[in-house]
């Protein structure tokens, strides 16, 4: 190499080394790692699923999702970082779910992230999981405008947020009793569908008529913005017994076209009533049912309707990953917030930590 050359590429100051995030989400039955740059860049995300594990009790069995979350999480971790083609001793900082989820399998994610934090003195982000499903609707979108409203939908939670800023969370309305994909997941269970019931239900209401099987919608009574979804299941369970429908009815397309129509239409009608009621600049949805192409239709079409700009995160992003977790914690980091010590840092089941 010519002299001159060698001077430039000496002279040159190093280009600082994009700091990077090892994140772990292991708060219900997906259990998933991703290496994401403090720019927010998603390096790789490994997500290994428990379905099968479930599956033949239409439902996640707790003590099972945690024990399975302890055999799976090194082997994913290892794959995360060496998609990224990186490793632990080059990792920045560590982030982690907290809660809300189930809290066995919410410590196993803990206490690996405590663990390695303390080991490599690295800072560790615990974030909250509701706050990672609406950050996935910002990794597309980085400009949404705000004040937004925030739909989240999955199988342990259906709750409304109102956005005022960034990393700011004010909850308007949550279920009272089952969550909607919780609802979805049930009926499909009785039916023997199999599980996660919300993708069986969508692949076999595709070709129904959603106008067949009238549900009623639930209304609350003192114009809060909760949910509920118990009543739609409990009538749901009632016309498979009357009508004795089964996996092999011909009516059961469009039973299921019906039912997840209700589904739907209770989610977008109180979305709608909070928009009026809080005048966003946007809405946005997300959660595991936000991958259900009926719900993206609906609420495509009611941003139209009321004229507000409505943002939808990629399918992927929409069930639990930890790309959402690490991208997250990229912001906190970059914002300052104060973090706590590795040694304290604890899972919680229900308590929402950041809100308002
Ligand atoms: O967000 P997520 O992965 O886990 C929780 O935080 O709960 O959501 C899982 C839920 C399950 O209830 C599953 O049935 C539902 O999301 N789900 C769907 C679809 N894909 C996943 N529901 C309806 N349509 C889908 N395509
Ligand atoms: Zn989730």
């Amino acid at each position: 190499m010519p002299k001159k050359e060698k001077k430039l590429k000496k002279s040159r100051p190093p280009s600082p080394a994009p700091g990077l995030i090892l994140a772990i989400e292991t708060s219900c039955d997906e259990t998933s790692a991703a290496v994401v740059s403090f720019e927010r860049e998603v390096l790789s995300s490994v997500v290994l699923s428990q379905d099968l594990i479930h599956a033949p009790f239409g439902g996640v069995v707790p003590e099972l999702a945690s024990r399975q979350h302890l055999k799976t999480i090194l082997p994913v971790v290892d794959e995360a970082l060496f998609r990224a083609q990186t490793k632990l001793e080059s990792i920045e900082a560590f982030a982690v779910t907290q809660g809300p989820g189930l809290i066995g399998s919410l410590l196993v994610g803990v206490c690996l992230a405590k663990g390695l934090a303390y080991f490599y003195q690295r800072p560790l982000i615990g974030v909250d999981h509701l706050e990672a499903h609406i950050e996935a609707v910002f990794m597309d979108y980085p400009d949404i405008p705000l004040p937004a409203l925030a739909l989240v939908v999955s199988g342990g939670h259906t709750s409304l947020f109102l956005l005022p800023e960034r990393l700011r969370y004010r909850l308007l309305g949550r279920t009272r009793d089952d969550a909607a994909g919780e609802a979805l997941d049930k009926v499909a269970k009785f039916l023997g569908l199999g599980y996660p019931g919300g993708p069986v239900i969508e692949k076999l209401a595709e070709a129904g008529n959603a106008s067949r099987f009238p549900f009623a919608l639930p209304r609350m009574k003192d114009n809060s913005l909760d949910f509920s979804f118990s009543g739609l299941k409990t009538a749901a369970l009632k016309y498979i017994k009357e009508k004795r429908l089964s996996s092999v009815s011909p009516e059961l397309k469009d039973f299921l076209a019906s039912f997840e129509s209700a589904v739907v239409n209770s989610l977008i009608d109180n979305l709608s009533l909070a928009a009026m009621n809080h005048n966003p600049e946007a809405i946005l949805l997300a959660g595991g049912v936000a991958r259900n192409r009926r719900l993206r239709r609906g609420f495509l079409e009611l941003g139209k309707e009321i004229g507000v700009k409505a943002y939808l995160p990629t399918p992927e992003l929409c069930t639990d990953n930890a790309a959402m977790v690490g991208a997250l914690a990229a912001l906190k980091l970059k914002k300052g917030l104060p973090l706590p010590s590795v040694l304290e840092l604890d899972a919680y089941a229900r308590f929402t930590a950041g809100r308002e």
